[in-house]
């Protein structure tokens, strides 16, 4: 495992180059999910390809940026699935963009996730590496190197709130219930890309992040292998929960297509139980 976090350190400075240096333009492509591709979503793509092509214990990547998934070593048994971009659209007003990935040994369902990583580009870089049964671990980048800051522990309740998807198109009970934490005291701290702002929600020890299923997006927009279940690890391992809008955990999806989407709520204990008690899930 540990060559394949040093591959992540690598590819977190070489895509931080990128973003300060590269061409910001469109691909002209779409991505699997139908989204516009920028150039350094697609170079991004190619660097951390280009990095896990010498892990000889990586047998396969898949990436929002492919379709389909791309078969590395025969020898290897981590399945690595990555955002290797998350927030791009956010680069030209200069806001914090991240890396996400999903290491699987077995299968790609989440009950086979064995760690998870993300890397934040900000005024800093930072990485966040999480394993099974220890608390996730917070690195920061000085000079060339990532340096250990800390382990991230959540607390039992949070203040902030960071609701995602178009609130027009959100339920009635999910307005009340997002409402009702401001109405409780919580601040609005969302900058509409899931690494930076799920983040800060763990170095500041709690609060809620949403991303509902919407009348225009059912199903959600984050997706499974690469954003939900990654999440979803790191913050069952910082003591908090992690589910879907009937309860079940995340941790518990089977994906059926490599680009499946869920709605997904991340939070610390407390945010969790009021929304399970305010969607009627308890
Ligand atoms: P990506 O840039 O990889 O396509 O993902 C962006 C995601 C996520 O970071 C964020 O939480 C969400 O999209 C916001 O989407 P909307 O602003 O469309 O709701
Ligand atoms: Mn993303
Ligand atoms: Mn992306």
């Amino acid at each position: 495992m540990q060559t394949v976090f040093e591959a992540i350190k690598k590819i977190a400075f070489e895509i931080d180059d990128a973003i300060k240096n590269s061409d910001l333009g469109y691909a002209e492509k779409e991505n699997a999910s139908g989204e516009d591709q920028l150039k350094i979503d697609v170079l991004s793509d190619l660097i951390i390809e280009k990095e896990f092509v010498t892990v000889p214990r990586v047998s396969m990547l898949v990436s929002e940026e492919k379709e389909g998934a791309l078969q590395l070593h025969s020898s290897g048994s981590y399945m690595v699935c990555y955002d290797p971009l998350d927030g791009s659209s956010l680069i030209d007003v200069n806001l914090s963009v991240g890396s996400i990935f999903g290491i699987y040994e077995g299968s790609l369902d989440a009950q086979y996730l064995v760690a998870s990583a993300y890397v934040v580009y900000g005024p800093r870089i930072e990485l966040v590496i999480a394993i099974k049964g220890s608390k996730p671990m917070l690195y920061r980048a000085e000079g060339d190197q990532f340096k250990v800051i800390g382990e991230i522990s959540l607390n039992e309740k949070g203040k902030l709130n960071a609701p995602g998807g178009t609130q027009q198109n959100w339920a009635p009970h999910h307005k009340a219930f997002i409402d009702s934490l401001f109405a409780e005291g919580y601040r609005l701290r969302y900058s509409g890309g899931m690494v930076p702002d799920l983040h800060q929600i763990l170095l500041k020890g709690g609060g809620l992040f949403s991303y509902p299923g919407t009348s225009d997006k059912p199903y959600g927009k984050l997706r499974q292998l690469f954003e939900v279940i990654p999440f979803a690890f790191m913050y069952e391992q910082a003591g908090g929960q992690a589910i879907n809008e009937k309860g079940e955990r995340l941790m518990e999806l089977v994906p059926q297509h490599h680009h499946d989407t869920s709605p997904c709520f991340f939070g610390s204990n407390y945010e969790i139980e009021a929304l399970k008690k305010a969607y009627g899930i308890n």
